[in-house]
């Protein structure tokens, strides 16, 4: 059994043996190791791909989400006290930052049908939020969408700034534009599981100068090293910096949450496959999803509005509870390696309810995390291994008499 298991990951990277031997051979000729060239060339394609004008690459999707916000804090665009938005469903490092700056989460609820917060759900919370929400940092979740553009539309007119984790949503096409691309900033992941994986990594994509420049700063110790050199100027002159001092000085609160260049190394050659990763996740997830709609114990996904689905992971939510029961016992002796939705909903997280104390409900999320699992969806999974999810995927189960 454990050799058929169908496993969520299967490699580190995609075509991990050739990398391999690629990274290899940098190592024995790079002259340095820490973050150089290799990042800041990947810094140039991934701007390029992902059509923004600035890219900062970091050490993890995590540590972006904390950079982004922390540099909003600094440029005065958020602060203390704020209330910020989030999807109920995500990762629970998207919400963290926010309660470590001081900041206050308030979550919008998904829609079952499509796994992601609407115009719908967030105008509900815009009024039941105690306080007026200042930003969204909405998830992507899985590779899907609901209507985004409208939440832009709705941020614009209130004056709500839009930040967006795309962690798990690399690719993906709604409306003409890639998701990343509706808000201030968006962050990524590149997290062994996810489109491009560099083992480690992240990056935060934006238009603005002025948040480019300040996650260049926030990325390593709050100093001006990386700045432009119009930026560096104008920061020594205005604390009148005597030379001396000017690689020692720091001007903003920061971190350092730098990538090597071995992240820079690999997540350049990744990139260089992505649309063929984002294609065979995609041809994956018809297949699917075809067979998903076929079976009534599953809630159908709706992704018709999606231009290009650029999926994470095939999400299955049951109707019922005892559904889920039976399927979970189903998929994992079949050898399917299978696991709880994304982290589930924050609201039913320990360290959630530690720190925040509010009447905010989110039960679409939590019938989510309740009732839902996911199933391996990833550049190498085989034919025949589509084939046998898409078989269990169909496969009705019948409820014993009693339930
Ligand atoms: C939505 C979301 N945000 C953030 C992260 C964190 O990324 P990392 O694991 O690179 O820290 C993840 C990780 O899977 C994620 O799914």
């Amino acid at each position: 059994m454990i050799n058929n298991k169908i496993k969520l990951m299967k490699n580190s990277f995609y075509q991990e043996s050739v990398i391999k031997e690629q990274l290899i051979e940098f190592l024995k000729h790079a002259d340095r190791l820490s973050m150089h060239e290799e990042c800041y060339n990947f810094e140039n394609v991934f701007s390029k791909y992902q059509n923004r004008k600035y890219t900062t690459l970091v050490n993890s999707g995590s540590s972006a989400n904390l950079a982004l916000l922390q540099a909003m804090l600094n440029l005065g665009y958020l602060v203390k006290g704020d209330t910020v938005a989030f999807t109920a469903l995500t990762w629970a490092t998207n919400v963290m930052p926010i309660l470590q700056l001081g900041l206050v989460p308030y979550p919008v609820d998904i829609e079952l049908d499509t796994l992601n917060s609407s115009s719908t759900l967030f105008q509900e919370a815009i009024s039941n939020a105690p306080n007026k929400i200042k930003a969204f940092f909405i998830t992507n979740v899985l590779g899907f969408c609901d209507d985004i553009d409208k939440i832009e539309e709705i941020c614009k007119a209130q004056n709500i700034l839009l930040i967006e984790d795309n962690c798990e949503s690399l690719g993906t096409v709604y409306k003409g534009r890639k998701l990343g691309n509706y808000s201030l900033a968006s962050t990524f992941s590149f997290f062994v599981g996810h489109h491009l994986s560099a083992i480690e990594g992240g990056a935060i994509c934006t238009d603005d100068e002025e948040l480019g420049q300040m996650l260049i700063m926030t990325r390593a110790h709050g100093w001006d090293r990386n700045l432009t050199s119009e930026k560096q100027k104008s920061l020594r002159e205005k604390h009148n910096i005597d030379p001396f001092y000017d690689q020692y000085t720091f001007y903003e609160l920061g971190y350092n949450i730098r990538p090597t260049e071995i992240t820079g190394f690999l997540a350049t050659k990744q990139l260089q496959f992505a649309d063929e990763i984002i294609s065979k996740r995609a041809s994956n997830f018809k297949r699917l999803h075809d067979a998903s709609l076929e079976n009534a114990d599953i809630v159908p996904l709706n992704v018709e509005h999606i231009e290009k689905v650029s999926n994470f992971a095939f999400p299955v939510i049951f109707r019922e509870k005892a559904l889920f029961e039976i399927y979970k016992k189903k998929f994992l002796e079949a050898g399917v390696e299978i696991r709880p939705v994304v982290g589930g909903s924050m609201l039913s997280q320990p360290f959630y309810k530690k720190y925040c104390e509010s009447d905010a409900k989110s039960p679409n999320a939590e019938l989510v995390h309740q009732n839902g699992f996911y199933l391996p969806n990833n550049p190498d999974l085989d034919e025949k291994e589509v084939a046998t999810l898409g078989e269990l995927l169909k496969a009705k189960v019948a409820l014993p008499v009693n339930q």
